[in-house]
C-alpha cells in the first residue's frame, strides 16, 4: 500500500479515501526508499532536445502500476538543463490523441510558446527552433492541449527546466544535480482503494479543481530524499492541478528563499513558510548542516507531509554557509507603463455559457483575439479572484508583484514571476519582450487546470 503517512487531507473535494492522521504509522526514514530525481538531460553543449510523448505504466510506491503518459518515459520528463544561445526541439507525439508542449517561464515568441495553437498530432512532430535569452531559473514544460491540459498533465506530461549560466560557483549555491540541488515536482494524486491512480473529475472537481488524497513528489510517495551535511538547494515547483501549499519544516528550521520563478532575488529571504500554487517554482536553501532527518510539511492548520528528508555522510557537503547576495536588484517597471487592464477570473456566473467559467466574464475561445498589446512595452495589470484564490499565469513574459489585496507584495512574491496567486486583487507590472502574433498568441489563465480547460483564459497578441 502507498505510505499511509502521505495520505491528504482532502479539503478541497470528496474523497474516496477517508483522511488519515499525520503519524498513522512509524517511519523510518533510515529504511524508506530513496527519493530518486527525473534524468537529467543536458542541452547546454549540443543545442538539440529530443522528446517524445508517450504513454507507459508507473508505480507510484503502492506496488501496483498506473497507466501514465509521460516525455520520452513512462511517467512525467527528463529535467532539461539549458542554457542561453539556439536550441533546436523536435517534439513527437506517439499518443493516440492530439497533444503539445508549452515551455511555461521560456521567454520565446509564440510560435515557439507550445501552447493550444501548436498541437501536435498524433504521429507527427513539432520542430521549434529557438533562441534562449533570459537569466538562470527554474521553469517547467507541460502540456496545453485546450480542453485536454487537465487530464495529460495529471497523467504525467510534465517536467522541469534548468536554465544556468554556469556561474552558480561564483553565486556560492549548490548546483550538484541530486547531491545538493534537488528538484521537487509537487503533486497531489487520488489513488482508488487498488491503488491505482485515474483521473475523473466530479462536479465538485471541476469547480474547485482536482484535489489527490496522496501527497507524491517526482511521482513517488513514501520516500526519504538523502542530503549533505551542509547546505541543500530545493528547486519546488508546483505541478498539482490545483492544490496549493503552505510549505513548512516541522521543526520550524526556515525556507531561504533564493530564485522565485523567473530568475533570483537580490539576496535570500528567509521564510517560515513559503505559499507554492500551481504552476509556480520557488528555489530555496536549507540548511542541514546539524545532521539527522527533517520534515517538510504543507498546510498550517491540517498539516500533511510533503517530503522527509535525511542526512548522508557519504554526500559531501560543498556548500556550508549562505550566500549573501547574488545579483543585482531587477530593474524597476514602475512609472514605465503605458496602459492599465483590469481582469476578473470568472466562475459560477450562472447563465453565462461555457459552464460558468472566464475571464471579463467571457469563457475561451481560440478564435477571438482578447487584446493586443505593444511589443517592448510595460502595461500595468489588475487581477481580480472571484469565489476562491486563483493562480494566474501569463505566457511569454515575467512580471512584478506591486500589490496584493491593497498591500505591498508579500516577501516571496518580491522577484520576477510568471504565475502569482491571486486572494482577491493582485497588481502587477508586466514587460512584453517577446512577439506574438494573432495566429500564435500568448495565453493569460488560471493555472487551477480544470478551471483553465472550463474557460478561465484569455489571449493577446504582442506586436
Ligand atoms: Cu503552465 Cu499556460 O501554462
Ligand atoms: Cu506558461
Ligand atoms: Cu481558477
Amino acid at each position: 500500500m502507498i505510505n499511509r503517512r502521505h495520505f491528504l487531507a482532502s479539503t478541497l473535494a470528496a474523497s474516496a479515501v477517508p483522511f488519515l492522521p499525520l503519524r498513522a504509522l512509524a517511519f523510518d526514514p533510515a529504511t524508506a526508499p530513496r527519493l530518486t530525481l527525473p534524468p537529467m538531460l543536458d542541452v547546454t553543449t549540443t543545442g538539440r532536445l529530443a522528446l517524445s510523448a508517450m504513454t507507459g505504466q508507473h508505480d507510484y510506491g503502492a506496488g501496483v502500476a498506473s497507466a501514465t503518459l509521460g516525455f520520452s518515459q513512462p511517467y512525467l520528463g527528463p529535467t532539461i538543463r539549458m542554457a542561453n544561445g539556439p536550441l533546436g526541439a523536435e517534439i513527437s507525439n506517439t499518443l493516440a490523441e492530439p497533444t503539445s508542449l508549452h515551455w511555461h517561464g521560456l521567454m520565446v515568441p509564440g510560435e515557439q510558446d507550445g501552447g493550444p495553437h501548436l498541437p501536435i498530432a498524433p504521429g507527427t512532430s513539432w520542430t521549434p527552433d529557438m533562441q534562449i535569452g533570459q537569466e538562470p531559473a527554474t521553469l517547467w514544460y507541460h502540456a496545453h492541449m485546450h480542453g485536454k491540459t487537465a487530464p495529460q498533465v495529471y497523467s504525467g506530461l510534465a517536467g522541469v527546466i534548468h536554465m544556468t549560466d554556469g556561474r552558480d560557483d561564483d553565486r556560492g549555491l549548490p548546483s550538484a544535480y541530486g547531491i545538493d540541488d534537488l528538484t521537487l515536482v509537487l503533486q497531489d494524486r487520488r489513488f482508488d482503494e487498488a491503488g491505482r491512480s485515474s483521473y475523473a473529475p466530479g462536479m465538485m472537481d471541476q469547480m474547485h479543481g482536482f484535489a489527490g488524497n496522496v501527497m507524491t513528489v517526482n511521482g513517488q510517495t513514501g520516500t526519504v530524499a538523502a542530503v549533505p551535511k551542509g547546505i541543500t538547494r530545493l528547486r519546488l515547483v508546483n505541478g498539482s492541478n490545483a492544490r496549493v501549499y503552505t510549505l513548512h519544516f516541522e521543526d520550524a528550521r526556515p525556507l531561504h528563499l533564493v530564485a522565485t520563478d523567473a530568475g533570483y532575488l537580490p539576496a535570500p529571504i528567509e521564510l517560515a513558510a513559503l505559499i507554492l500554487s500551481p504552476g509556480e517554482r520557488a528555489e530555496v536553501l536549507v540548511d542541514f548542516s546539524a545532521g539527522g532527518s527533517a520534515t517538510l510539511l504543507s498546510d498550517p492548520g491540517r498539516a500533511f507531509i510533503v517530503q522527509d528528508f535525511m542526512t548522508d555522510d557519504n554526500l559531501s557537503a560543498r556548500i556550508t554557509s549562505l550566500p549573501q547576495s547574488f545579483d543585482s536588484p531587477p530593474d524597476n517597471l514602475a512609472g514605465s507603463e503605458v496602459q492599465t487592464r483590469t481582469f476578473t477570473l470568472d466562475m459560477e456566473m450562472g447563465n453565462m455559457a461555457g459552464g460558468g467559467f472566464g475571464i471579463n466574464r467571457t469563457p475561451y475561445d481560440m478564435g477571438r483575439i482578447d487584446f493586443e498589446v505593444a511589443l517592448g512595452s510595460v502595461e500595468r495589470w489588475i487581477i481580480q479572484s472571484s469565489m476562491m484564490a486563483h493562480p494566474f499565469h501569463v505566457h511569454g513574459v515575467k512580471f512584478q508583484v506591486i500589490k496584493e489585496d491593497g498591500l505591498p507584495a508579500l516577501p516571496q512574491n518580491s522577484g520576477w514571476k510568471d504565475t502569482t496567486l491571486v486572494t482577491r486583487e493582485t497588481e502587477i507590472l508586466v514587460r512584453f519582450d517577446q512577439p506574438a502574433s494573432p495566429q500564435k498568441p500568448f495565453m493569460l489563465h488560471c493555472h487551477i487546470l480544470e478551471h483553465e480547460d472550463a474557460g478561465m483564459m484569455a489571449q493577446f497578441a504582442v506586436i
